[in-house]
Parts: C-alpha cells; structure tokens; sequence
C-alpha cells in the first residue's frame, strides 16, 4: 500500500475512499452500520435481550430500579446464598485478612492459602483427588479439553451441552463426535464410531437448565465402561444440591467416584458471586496448571470469593438443610402449578420449565407476571425449539411458602386472562 493510500487524517477519513466516492465516509462507518443493522434485526424479530437492572441484592424477592418489589423466581440462586448476610460476612472477613485483589495469575505471586483451602474442600465435597480454579465455569470448560486431548483422541459431547463446553471443545484438535441430547442408543453408536481412537471422554451437563433434565449418569458410566471412555459432568446446575447430600449429579445416580472429571460454579448454588472450578484426578489436575490457558493467562480468583465460598461448602458438608428446603419448595411448586392446570415438563429439578407452547403468549404471560410482582424469564425459538415456548421457574431455597403461593395465584390469574388454562 503507499503512502497515499494509507489511513492518515485526523478525523479518521481515508484519502483513498473520499477522492474515490468524492464523499468522505467516516472511518469504520460500514462496519458500525452492519452492527446497527444487525440490533434493528434482533430487536425485529423479537430475539434482543434488554437487561433486568436490580436495585437491592439478590434474593427470594428483590426491587427493581423502578422501585417496584418482585418476587424473583428466575435466578441460578438455587440455596438462596447470593444475598445471604453470612456469606457477605465470610466475603468481607475473607477481604479483611487477605486483600482486596492480587494482581497476579496463580503461578507468579497469586495464590493465597484461601485458594488452596477451597481447592481442598471442594475435592472433598466431590469425592475427587484434587481441583482447580478458574474465574468462571465457562474458563473451566474453555480450558479442559485442550491440554488433555489432541488429535488422537475423541470427544463425544450431548448435542444440547453447554455453550462453554462447545467452544472448549473447539479449541481442541481432538475428534468431535455429537450424540443426540439425552439419547444412550445414539450414544453407544458415537462411542463405536470413535473405536480407532486412542482416549474417548463422554462430556455431558450433568443437568441441563434449559428444560431441568438430569443426565443419565448411571447409564452413560456404563456405556463408558463398557467402551473404555472416561467421563466429563459440568454440574453448573447440580453442585450443592443434586444427591442426597447435595453433592451433585453423580451422588443422585449413585456414581461417586467413577466420574474422571468434574466442571462446576461457584456461581450459581455455591454463593453466587462468580468462579468456576475443575476437579478430577491429580494427574489431570497438575496438568491443567501447567497447561490450561484461562487458569495461566487470566488473573486469580478473588479473595473474598474464595473465602466466601469456603464458608459456603463448610455449611453444606455440615448439614443438608437448604438442600431439603429447596427439594421441598419444588416439590410443591411442581404438584401445585400442576393441579392449577398448567403443563410442565416432568421431573424433580428445581428448574420448571411451565409450557406455553406459542413465542408470543410466552412473552405475553412473562410481561403479566412482571405487573403481578413476579419475575421470570420467557424462552422461545431460538433458545428452544419452535413450539416450546416457555417460561422458565428457577425454585430457591429462599423461597417461602407465602411467596410460592404468591407466585401460584398469579400464574392462575394471568393463565385464566390469557386463556391458558381454565
Ligand atoms: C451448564 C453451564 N455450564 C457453564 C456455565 C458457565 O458458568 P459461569 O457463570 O461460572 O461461567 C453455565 C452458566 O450459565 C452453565 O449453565
């Protein structure tokens, strides 16, 4: 390119596009046109997502920033920590004695005793040998498959997995074989499929929050056994409080200990604030702090964080209470929302998704609930296949009685408004 033609004006303009169109186009324009253009298109098709701006904590019941209070029944608060006094204490306290911040990855100068006391406790809450830490479950699922597997291998993922497992998985020259979502039979083909190769690793949500479904652990474990795989869970949506303990996916199918590695949160049950963690065997585990990139490249996990959710796991080794609370709670919601009339998809886990088949009734229920003092979320195509629009119940431990019977009253009148049910 010479000189001439290089960008060199001070507003931005290039010489060549103005003596070229006559008309001096303002650098970039085309390409902050495209982006409006493609804002416009989501917002026709009714597909932009506008943010809920919260003015209090989170919580069972929260208030917007238009002063108006909301009973809150879509957050991933699942044991009702998020804005629990005593985990804000164990934060500050956890800040108090060792800092705000380290500026630093783990390996430099940033890793604090809290650090390796949460790694510790949550291999012990797992049942694993060891566990890393990263920023966010997506960096846990971003970072794991790259440093293990390459292009010998092959990964055999759920075709509905997580976004940050895809991308992980992306990342990886590893072989990718996809399995139906949820279907053994497809599965075992995909595990024949990859036979040649030298490591398979099925990976799997252990729960999928989209319609509550619970992974079929006890089969696919079999299926691994059967085939020699190892097995990957992400338990974003079950640590805390699947099992009987609360220990995950794997206590509630009865497979502790024959998982190989575990992807979790500790932002969603486990606290809320935000963190995400890895934990498996510690050959697995030391190789991923040598290798994983979002653990080498990216700043340690915060202080208070890792202090805060320390607290959070020593209360629930010592006792199942929130856990039982939130089993109830659902439950209830479950029997109840049922017996009103409404159509749910089927099972135990604390996400409901409460069918109303049509995007534009989803979203006119959603918009009713909002004016009757409850917050939830409505999904629609795309985010779910055409014809399962819904709107999606996320139950907490933190709920009581009275508000989930709020929350039943006004699905009733806003479903007899709107026609749903009778
Ligand atoms: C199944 C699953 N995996 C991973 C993540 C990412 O978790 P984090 O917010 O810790 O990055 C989420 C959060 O939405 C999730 O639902």
């Amino acid at each position: 390119m010479s000189v001439e033609s290089s960008m060199d004006d001070s507003q931005g303009t290039s010489k060549v596009a103005s003596q070229d169109a006559g008309v001096a186009a303002p650098r970039g324009e085309a390409f902050y046109g495209q982006l409006r253009q493609g804002l416009d298109q989501l917002r026709g098709d009714g597909l932009f997502k506008p943010e809920r701006v919260l003015a209090s904590r989170q919580g069972a019941e929260v208030t917007g920033d238009d002063g108006r209070t909301l009973i809150n029944m879509c957050a991933n608060n699942y044991l009702g920590l998020s804005g629990e006094e005593w985990v804000a204490q164990a934060s500050i306290e956890a800040t108090e004695q060792y800092g705000y911040g380290l500026s630093s990855v783990r390996f430099i100068c940033g890793t604090q005793t809290v650090h390796k006391r949460l790694e510790k406790a949550i291999s012990e809450f797992l049942g694993t040998e060891d566990t890393i830490l990263y920023a966010a479950a997506f960096d846990a699922n971003g970072g794991v498959f790259e440093p293990l597997f390459d292009d010998n291998d092959a990964i055999i993922s759920d075709a509905l997995n997580h976004a940050s497992i895809i991308d992980g998985i992306r990342l990886c020259k590893a072989a990718r074989f996809r399995y139906a979502h949820n279907d053994m039979a497809d599965l075992e083909k995909q595990l024949q499929a990859a036979a040649g190769k030298r490591h398979k690793i099925i990976v799997t949500d252990g729960v999928f929050s989209m319609d509550g479904t619970i992974a079929q652990l006890d089969r696919i474990v079999a299926l691994a056994e059967q085939y020699g795989a190892l097995v990957m869970i992400d338990e974003c949506h079950a640590s805390g409080f699947m099992g009987r303990t609360g220990r995950g996916t794997h206590e509630h199918h009865n497979v502790l200990g024959r998982i190989d590695i575990i992807t979790g949160t500790l932002g969603k049950a486990l606290g809320g604030a935000m963190g995400g963690f890895t934990s498996g065997r510690k050959e697995v585990i030391d190789t991923l702090r040598q290798k994983s990139r979002p653990y080498l490249f990216s700043n340690t996990l915060a202080p208070s964080i890792a202090g805060a959710s320390l607290a959070v796991l020593e209360r629930l080794s010592a006792s199942t209470e929130l856990r039982d609370r939130l089993h109830e709670n659902t439950a209830y919601f479950r029997q109840r929302i049922e017996e009103i009339g409404f159509t749910i998809k089927p099972g135990t886990h604390p996400v409901v998704p409460v069918m109303l088949f049509e995007a534009p009734v989803a979203q006119k229920f959603a918009a009713r609930m909002y004016e009757l003092g409850v917050l939830l979320s409505g999904f629609f195509y795309p985010v779910v296949p055409m014809g399962q629009a819904r709107v999606r119940v996320q139950l907490s431990a933190a709920h009581t009685r009275a508000q989930l019977d709020t929350v039943l009253a006004a699905f009733e009148q806003a479903g007899k408004e709107l026609g749903i049910i009778q």
